[in-house]
């Protein structure tokens, strides 16, 4: 069995510049999107990270060519001779992102037979959103078990008003309505930058796409789509991820595409703890000085442009060793605080009480072995493991490699000693994803 894991040792300041790859939220859509196309589309900037190879496989089952340039970054995905619908409940149940096919092929089959979904156990995370629309645009659906089974002779255009402004029901239900016939509205949309990169892929494709105030984007369907070109936006939490790094060590950073303009809340924290943040012009680039003595702040996550839900995690663990106090309340999901119980086992005096956790500032946290039960959590555990004394030891890293893109290759250039190490092999193997890539995907 393998039984790999990363190794942390408490930081030196990181130090220097680094680039950032794309955003896994909008990659693993977007490349759902294009089987509303039938031709050769290109994407640049692509992570290699383990949900990009589940999405490339799932493409593949249902008949796409793709071929990825790991190297490189890019993807190349050919969709005409896509001609199923079924998609396996193990690709469904790897990540919960394969929901994201159901829209379109909706849209371009009428039928969609699909396993329930998988993901990071952050918490109940229902689909009832995304059926119950897919109903209200004359969808039937028959659930067996574990399968659904989705049949539409037409989409029908209607008025669709999300009770919540879930990422994941928007996207699906934006993929079926750009090849619905006249006027669908999605009312109480979500907004996030990987919802709007979504929507310029959906109109390079030749969608007719509106966004109107506060929050409703209207769609008049067209006949057809055509494949595009489209350099995937940088990664929001990647950067945030390295900001929360640099800060928790005392370092510097100077992260020149980091998208300012979409994580001003976050970076709003990050001054308030009194480190210093410098943004680019137009809202691109970040460049933060730690302070050596932290403030501890208090967040609430909301949706975008609110804290983040996905940096609340590794925000936390840097309230840690914090002066004060600082309390976090965790509203877009109901069970998103798994890593307080490893954070404690580090030190950290940290209560919970519902979804809030407080946090009372320790002078010093201690190397421990840890669990990463998500993707997120196990970003906080390689901050707390950057900040604590002695050595950090995580288990569960596939959460780790399904998110990122050799992160600890990047954290490492900055100065962390941070490794994954493969206890089977008995070797240190850095470059996981790479080698995955090349084993499954290089055609
Ligand atoms: C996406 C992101 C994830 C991020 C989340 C919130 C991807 C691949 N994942 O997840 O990283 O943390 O947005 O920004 O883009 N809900 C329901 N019923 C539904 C759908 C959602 O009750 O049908 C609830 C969820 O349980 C959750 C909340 O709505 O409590 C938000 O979920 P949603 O925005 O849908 O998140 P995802 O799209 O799964």
């Amino acid at each position: 069995m393998n039984t790999s894991y990363l190794q942390v040792e408490r930081s030196v300041p990181l130090q220097g510049k680094a680039e950032l790859v794309g955003a896994k939220n909008a990659v693993l859509v977007i490349m759902a999107s294009l089987l509303l196309t039938r031709g050769k589309s290109r994407l640049s900037n692509v992570p290699r990270s383990a949900d990009v190879i589940h999405m490339i496989l799932l493409l593949r089952q249902l008949g796409a060519e793709v071929s990825f340039f790991a190297e490189e970054h890019v993807l190349e995905v050919d969709t005409t001779q896509v001609n199923k619908w079924q998609v396996s409940p193990d690709s469904m149940k790897k990540m919960r992102a394969s929901i994201l096919v159901m829209g379109p092929l909706l849209a371009r089959f009428g039928y969609a037979d699909i396993a329930l979904p998988g993901g990071c156990v952050i918490g109940a995370r229902p689909i009832d959103y995304h059926l119950k629309n897919f109903v209200k645009m004359g969808v039937e659906i028959r659930e067996n078990g574990d399968f659904l089974y989705a049949r539409a002779s037409t989409l029908k255009p209607t008025r669709l008003v999300l009770e919540y402004p879930s990422v994941g029901a928007t996207e699906n239900l934006l993929m079926a309505a750009v090849l619905t016939s006249g006027v669908t509205y999605i009312v109480n949309a979500a907004l996030e930058p990987e919802v709007l990169d979504l929507i310029v892929v959906l109109k390079k494709m030749g969608a007719k796409i509106t966004i109107t105030p506060p929050a409703v984007i209207e769609i008049e369907g067209v006949h057809e789509l055509q494949s595009i070109e489209h350099a995937i936006l940088a990664d929001r939490l990647e950067a945030g991820t390295l900001l929360i790094a640099t800060a928790a060590t005392g370092g510097y950073i100077d992260l020149p595409q980091a998208p300012a303009h979409a994580m001003e809340v976050f970076l709003l924290k990050l001054e308030e703890m009194g480190h210093k943040v410098e943004v680019g012009p137009y809202g691109v680039g970040v460049r933060l000085h730690a302070t050596d003595k932290p403030r501890a702040v208090s967040f609430k996550t909301s949706p975008y442009p609110g804290f983040p839900t996905d940096l609340q995690a590794p925000m936390m663990a840097l309230q840690c060793t914090a002066q004060g106090k600082s309390v976090v309340h965790e509203t877009v999901f109901e069970n998103r605080l798994l890593h307080v119980r490893e954070l404690q086992k580090m030190g950290a005096q940290i209560t919970v009480e519902h979804n809030t956790a407080t946090i009372t500032g320790v002078d010093e946290l201690y190397g421990a072995s840890v669990i990463a039960t998500d993707i997120r959590a196990s970003c906080a555990l390689v901050i707390a493991g950057l900040m604590a004394k002695g050595t950090t030891t995580m288990t569960g890293i596939h959460h780790w490699k399904r998110g990122y893109d050799a992160l600890e290759e990047k954290l490492a250039q900055l100065g962390a000693h941070i490794i994954v190490r493969e206890v089977e092999e008995e070797n240190v193997q850095s470059s996981y994803v790479v080698e995955e890539t090349e084993k499954q995907i290089r055609v």
